[in-house]
């Protein structure tokens, strides 16, 4: 088979500049990725949000007011420099504009009266006199920590600090083989959410995975029950061609129960 592994496809390159910050996002990484390349990363709650200059801009005027502070009590940090998270409630910094920018937190948690409980990952910036403040952008992993899986919150307590191996996002164009089950592989920890995505599969790598590297410097996703389960049932389900059935006609590869089943889904699907 032809092994294009080594390709790391950057898909949906963005760079916008935002207060200084070049904001490159890949939006294909991995939790693991992000992760890794975060400064930091916490469990907490939002306590408010005003709009706010940059530390470093505090005294050039309300011009500069281009930015949403929002203070969160910090419960469990899970990477970072400690002198800044032991505070228990820090700043985090966000662009109100541009792409960058987080702004919807506070209003989205206050009108979907949900849990109030965040996970935040981001990088920490550094004025001209020294000053150090915590930012987000929209390049950094910032999720409800009820929409988490369990092995990702493993992750933070653990498994996602081992930096060692690249995770590498590829493409559905990319044809890896002859099934669309070479379009995932155990070996050099690729990933492939569109192809799962379009093939309604589960993305097993992104919800289930972590990577690590073996004593022969070899990396690939461990295997965790729930990450070998995941794995084997989506390989078995793209082998026999089931996910890739997105239409009324394709279910007529089955017959009598497991017609109606696919016919269901096809519907359920089309709904969606
Ligand atoms: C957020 O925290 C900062 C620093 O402690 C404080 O100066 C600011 O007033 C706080 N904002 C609000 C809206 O409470």
């Amino acid at each position: 088979m032809a092994h294009t592994l080594f390709l790391t496809i950057l898909l949906f390159f963005v760079g916008t500049t935002v207060s200084g910050q070049r904001c490159n996002c890949n939006y294909i990484s991995h939790p693991q990725t992000r992760f890794c390349q975060a400064h930091f990363a916490f469990r907490g709650s939002i306590l408010n949000a005003e709009k706010a200059a940059l530390p470093g801009d505090r005294d050039r005027g309300y011009l500069y007011n281009q930015n949403l502070r929002y203070n969160v009590s910090v419960d469990e940090i899970f990477k970072g420099e400690m002198t800044y998270m032991t505070e228990h409630v820090v700043s985090l910094f966000t662009p109100t504009g541009g792409i960058c920018g987080k702004p919807g937190l506070l209003q989205s948690q206050k009108e979907d009266n949900s849990e109030n409980d965040f996970l935040f990952t981001g990088d920490i910036a550094v004025t001209s006199q020294g000053y150090k403040y915590l930012v987000i952008t929209n390049c950094n992993w910032v999720a409800r920590w009820e929409d988490l899986t369990k092995e990702q919150q493993e992750g933070l307590n653990g498994f996602y600090s081992d930096c060692g191996c690249e995770i590498y996002p590829r493409s559905e164009a990319l044809d890896l083989g002859d099934t669309d089950a070479d379009n995932f592989q155990v070996e050099d920890c690729g990933f492939n959410p569109i192809s799962a995505s379009i093939l309604k599969v589960t993305d097993c790598e992104t919800n289930f995975g972590h990577c690590m590297e073996d004593e022969d410097q070899v990396c690939s996703w461990v295997s965790s029950p729930t990450f070998a389960e995941c794995f084997a049932s989506r390989k078995s389900r793209l082998l026999l061609g089931a996910a890739a059935v997105t239409t009324r006609k394709g279910c007529n590869i089955y017959t009598g129960k497991q017609r109606k089943k696919c016919l269901l889904k096809v519907m359920k699907a089309n709904r969606l």
